[in-house]
C-alpha cells in the first residue's frame, strides 16, 4: 500500500496543531511519525466512528442538526472517495484520521472543525482498531467453520480407512484416517472459542475517552456504543486509550491457530512425501520442480507451515512493543497495527489455503493399509487379549507380548504371521482366536471406548461435531 501513497510536502506547520508551531518536521520525522500507510486500512472503521460521534454530539445538542448533517454527508462522500480509489492519502497528515478530518474541511468548510469535539486521537484510534480486529475475528471465524466443514466431510469419507496412528512418529497403534481428521477438528474448535472469547471482552468503546481523561461535553457514551455494535462503553478512560489486550489476545489466539495450522500442514507433508505416500495432493495445490519433472511439491502446505513464524513473530513483536510503557497513549502504540494486519492477512490466507487441501486431498487407502501391517500395531490388542481372556495382570501381559513380539522380529514376520505352536511356546494358554485380536480391521474396530477411533464412534463423532460446531 506504501507505493500508493502520494507523498506531499507538510505545510510548515501542521494544520491541525499549528497553533503553536512555527516550524515543519525534519525529513526523518515526516518518514518515522506517519501511520497513513497502513492504518488507511482502517479507513472504514474510522468513518463510521465518526458518524457515530457526530450523531450523538447532535443529539446531544452539542453541535447543531445541520452541523451533523453536514458531517455525516461529507464523511459518507469521502468513504465514496476513498472506496473508487480518488482519495490522496497525505503522509504530511500523518495518519487516516487526520487525512479524512482535513478532507471534511475541504468538503464542507467550518462544521468539519466541530467533529473533533470530545473527542481525541486517543480513543478515536483504539475505536477503529477495535472495530477492525473484531471484523478480523468474524472473518476467521467463518474461514474456521468452513475449514471444519471440510475436515468433517473428510472424516466421514474416511471413518473407516485404516492407517498407524504414532507416538514419536513411531506406529503406535492402527487408527482410522477420519479419527486423525477429527482431531484437527476439536483444535479448530478450540481455536473458534478462543477468538469468541476475545471478541466478547473486547467488545467495549472506547469512544468518549477522549485523550484520556474524559471531557466536559455532556457526551452520551451509551449511544455511541451501541451505534457501533459494542455492548457497552469501557469503564476508565485512561485504561480506554492504553489497552491493547484485544490486539495481544487476537495475536496470541491467532498464534495457536497457525501452530494448530503448521502442525496439520506438516501432517499433509510427511503424508504426502514417497515414503509414506497416504495422499495425494491435486495440482491445484501442488507445484512441479523445475529441474526434476517427477516432483510434485506440497508448497501450500509448507508455506501454511513456514507462514506460523510470522504470526508468532507479529505476537512478539506487539506484545513486546507494550511491555513497560506507562498508561495511557504513547505513540509507540502506533506499531501495534502492522503486525496484527499482518497476522490477520496470513490467518486468514492460510485457514482458507489448508480447507482447500483439506477438499482436495485423496487418500492411498492401500498405502496406509500397508503400513499398518509393519511396526506390530497389534501388540496391545494381544496384551489386551491376555488380560480378558487370561486374566493376566496387564503388566505381565505387556511382558509376554514382548516376548512374543521378539520372536515374530527373529522370524521376520508379523504377529499373526507367527504359528500358533510358536507363539505357545511363549505361553502356552493362547489360542487361535489370538488372531482375530491381532488384525488392523478388529483392533480398530474395538475401540469403542468414547473419544475412541472406532469407525462406528468416528461416524457418531462426525455427527456430534456437526451439531456442535456447524449449526446455529
Ligand atoms: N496514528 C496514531 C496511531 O496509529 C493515532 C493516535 C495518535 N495519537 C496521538 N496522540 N499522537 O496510534
Amino acid at each position: 500500500m506504501n507505493d500508493e501513497l502520494k507523498a506531499d510536502r507538510a505545510p510548515a506547520a501542521n494544520a491541525m496543531w499549528g497553533g503553536r508551531f512555527a516550524g515543519g518536521p525534519d525529513a526523518v520525522m515526516e518518514a518515522i511519525n506517519p501511520s497513513i500507510g497502513f492504518d488507511r486500512r482502517f479507513y472504514a472503521q474510522d468513518i463510521d466512528a465518526s458518524i457515530a460521534h457526530a450523531e450523538m454530539l447532535a443529539a446531544q445538542g452539542i453541535i447543531t442538526a445541520e452541523d451533523g448533517d453536514a458531517i455525516r454527508q461529507g464523511l459518507e462522500q469521502i468513504r465514496g472517495e476513498i472506496e473508487r480509489g480518488d482519495f490522496t492519502f497525505s503522509t504530511a497528515l500523518e495518519d487516516i484520521h487526520m487525512n479524512v478530518e482535513a478532507r471534511l474541511k475541504a468538503i464542507i468548510g467550518e462544521p468539519a472543525g466541530r467533529l473533533h469535539t470530545g473527542r481525541s486521537r486517543n480513543d478515536q484510534v483504539a475505536t477503529d482498531f477495535k472495530l477492525w480486529v473484531r471484523q478480523a475475528i468474524d472473518g476467521l471465524e467463518d474461514g474456521l467453520r468452513d475449514l471444519q466443514a471440510a475436515l468433517l466431510d473428510q472424516a466421514e469419507n474416511e471413518a473407516a480407512t485404516l492407517m498407524p496412528g504414532y507416538t514419536h512418529l513411531q506406529a503406535a497403534q492402527p487408527v482410522t484416517f477420519g479419527y486423525h481428521l477429527l482431531a484437527y477438528v476439536e483444535m479448530f474448535g478450540r481455536d473458534r472459542s478462543r477468538f469468541a472469547d476475545a471478541r466478547k471482552r473486547l467488545n467495549e468503546c472506547p469512544l468518549g475517552a477522549a485523550a484520556l481523561a474524559g471531557t466536559s461535553f455532556p457526551i452520551d457514551r451509551q449511544r455511541t456504543a451501541k451505534a457501533l455494535g459494542f455492548d457497552r462503553p469501557t469503564a476508565n478512560g485512561l485504561d480506554s486509550v492504553s489497552d491493547r489486550d484485544f490486539a495481544m489476545e487476537f495475536l496470541a489466539a491467532g498464534s495457536i491457530l497457525a501452530v494448530h495450522l503448521s502442525r496439520f500442514a506438516e501432517e499433509v507433508v510427511i503424508w504426502c512425501s514417497p515414503g509414506f505416500g497416504f495422499i495425494q495432493l491435486s495440482d491445484a495445490f501442488t507445484t512441479g520442480s523445475s529441474i526434476m519433472p517427477q516432483k510434485r511439491n506440497p508448497d501450500a502446505a509448507e508455506l501454511v507451515r513456514g507462514k506460523a513464524g510470522r504470526v508468532i513473530g507479529s505476537l512478539i513483536a506487539l506484545i513486546t512493543m507494550m511491555k513497560g510503557l506507562p498508561l495511557a497513549f504513547n505513540k509507540d502504540m502506533q506499531e501495534d497495527k502492522e503486525p496484527l494486519f499482518d497476522a490477520a492477512d496470513t490467518l486468514r490466507l492460510c485457514v482458507a489455503a489448508t480447507a482447500g487441501m483439506v477438499r482436495d486431498l485423496r487418500t492411498e487407502r492401500p498405502a496406509m493399509l500397508a503400513a499398518t501391517q509393519a511396526g506390530f500395531l497389534t501388540a496391545t490388542d494381544l496384551a489386551d487379549w491376555l488380560v480378558r481372556r487370561l486374566e493376566m495382570p496387564f503388566r505381565e501381559a505387556h511382558h509376554v507380548t514382548g516376548a512374543l513380539v521378539a520372536l515374530a522380529e527373529r522370524q521376520g514376520c508379523r504377529l499373526d504371521e507367527l504359528a500358533l505352536s510358536d507363539m505357545q511356546a511363549v505361553e502356552p494358554r493362547l489360542t487361535d482366536d489370538i488372531y482375530q485380536a491381532l488384525a488392523v480391521e478388529s483392533s480398530v474396530a474395538s475401540r469403542q471406548s468414547q473419544g475412541g477411533t472406532a469407525p462406528a464412534r468416528v461416524l457418531e463423532a462426525v455427527t456430534a461435531a456437526r451439531r456442535r460446531f456447524l449449526e446455529g
